[in-house]
C-alpha cells in the first residue's frame, strides 16, 4: 500500500497573515514573513489503503475530532484529485510539542500532511507547488514547507500566492522563547478569526501598510539589525491584534499575563537586551532574542510569575520526507 512519512515544523510569523481575500483557495489579504521553528515538529504518516470506506485520522494517539478529520479529508481530496486517486487513507500524526504550548499546529500539520500524501500518491511536486497546495489546507502551512526565513507572497491568484525561502536557518540564529502564560483553550480559532478580519474598520489600514512593514522586516533581517527587527515585529503584531479586538464580534486573545510580559519585554529592551514580543492568535508570547542574549532572556522569563511553561524555537529546516521507521528525535 502506498505510504509516506513527513516531518514539518511550525513557524512564528514576524509579519502576520490575518484575513483572506478568497476563502475558497485561501488567498491572504496581504503577504507575510515567518521563521520556521526547529526543535518543534509534526510527524505524519499517510497510508492509502484499499477497502477503507473513509479516511481515518489519528492525532496524538487517538482518533481526531470530527471537524479536524473533515478538514483533513477535504485537503486529501485536493491531493487525490491531482493524482487521480480514489483511495482513502489512514493518517497518523504526532506533535512533539503539547497543545498547551499555544503554538499553532495547523502550519506544521498541513505542511507534513501535504508532503506525505503527495509523495504517497506518487506526485513529485516542487516545493513551490507543495506550498500552493499546503496553503489551501492552512494558510500558514504554505510557509512551513520551507526552512529558515520564509516569505509568503500574497499573489494575485492561486498560482502566484506561494512561499519561498529568503534565507536559510544559519543566516541569523535567532531564538524564540515561547512563553505560555495561560493554559485555557482559546475561544475562536484562526479559521473563524480570518473571516472576521474584514469587519474591523482597522483592517483596511493594516493591509494598506502591510507591504511597507514586510519590506522593513526584510531589511532588518538582511542586515541582522535586531533593534530594527524588534520595532517592526512588535508593530505588526500589535496591528493584527488591534484588528482582532475591533472585529465584530471582537476577539481578545491577550491574557493579563500576555500584557504584563509585553511591558516587561519593552523595559528589558530599553535596558539594552535584544528581545521583542510577538503573539499569534493566542495568549502565548513569542520572545525573540539573539544568541548573545538568549540565556539572559531565559533567566528573566523563568523568573517571571506570568510564565507557566517555556519552549525554545530556533530557525529550523524545511518539511521533508523521512523513513517511517525513524524514531522521533528526543527534545
Ligand atoms: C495569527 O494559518 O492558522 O498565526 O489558514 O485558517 O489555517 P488558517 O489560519 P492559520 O492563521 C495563522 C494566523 C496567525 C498569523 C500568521 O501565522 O501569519
Amino acid at each position: 500500500m502506498p505510504s509516506a512519512t513527513a516531518i514539518a515544523h511550525p513557524n512564528i510569523a514576524l509579519i502576520k497573515y490575518w484575513g483572506v481575500r478568497d476563502r475558497a483557495i485561501n488567498l491572504p489579504a496581504s503577504g507575510s514573513l515567518s521563521m520556521t521553528l526547529g526543535g518543534l515538529e509534526t510527524r505524519t504518516t499517510v497510508r492509502f489503503q484499499d477497502g477503507l470506506s473513509g479516511d481515518i485520522f489519528e492525532l496524538g494517539g487517538r482518533l481526531a475530532d470530527k471537524s479536524s478529520a473533515a478538514r483533513t479529508s477535504t485537503h486529501l481530496d485536493r491531493i487525490r484529485a491531482l493524482a487521480e486517486s480514489q483511495s482513502f487513507a489512514h493518517i497518523v500524526s504526532d506533535n512533539n510539542f503539547p497543545a498547551s504550548a499555544g503554538i499553532a499546529s495547523s502550519a506544521s500539520g498541513f505542511a507534513a500532511l501535504t508532503l506525505a500524501a503527495a509523495s504517497a500518491l506518487g506526485l513529485d511536486l516542487p516545493p513551490k507547488e507543495l506550498s500552493v497546495l499546503a496553503r489551501k489546507g492552512s494558510g500558514s502551512a504554505a510557509r512551513s514547507i520551507f526552512g529558515g526565513f520564509v516569505i509568503w507572497h500574497n499573489g494575485a491568484d492561486d498560482e502566484s500566492s506561494f512561499s519561498e525561502q529568503l534565507w536559510p536557518p544559519e543566516h541569523w540564529p535567532l531564538v524564540d522563547w515561547i512563553a505560555v502564560v495561560d493554559r485555557s483553550p482559546k475561544v475562536t480559532g484562526s479559521l473563524d478569526g480570518h473571516r472576521l478580519a474584514e469587519t474591523s474598520p482597522l483592517q483596511a489600514a493594516r493591509i494598506a501598510s502591510a507591504a511597507d512593514r514586510l519590506a522593513e522586516c526584510r531589511h532588518a533581517l538582511a542586515e541582522r539589525d535586531f533593534q530594527r527587527l524588534a520595532e517592526v515585529v512588535e508593530l505588526d503584531s500589535n496591528m493584527m491584534h488591534a484588528v482582532m479586538m475591533t472585529s465584530t464580534p471582537p476577539l481578545l486573545y491577550w491574557a493579563p499575563g500576555s500584557i504584563s510580559l509585553m511591558k516587561k519585554i519593552a523595559a528589558w529592551r530599553n535596558s539594552g537586551i535584544d528581545v521583542c514580543a510577538t503573539l499569534d492568535a493566542g495568549s502565548t508570547v513569542h520572545c525573540l532574542t539573539t544568541t548573545e542574549h538568549e540565556t539572559q532572556v531565559e533567566a528573566l522569563l523563568r523568573g517571571s510569575d506570568e510564565v507557566r511553561e517555556l519552549y525554545r524555537g530556533i530557525p529550523g529546516p524545511a518539511a521533508r520526507l523521512v523513513a517511517s521507521a525513524d524514531p522521533a528525535p528526543a527534545e
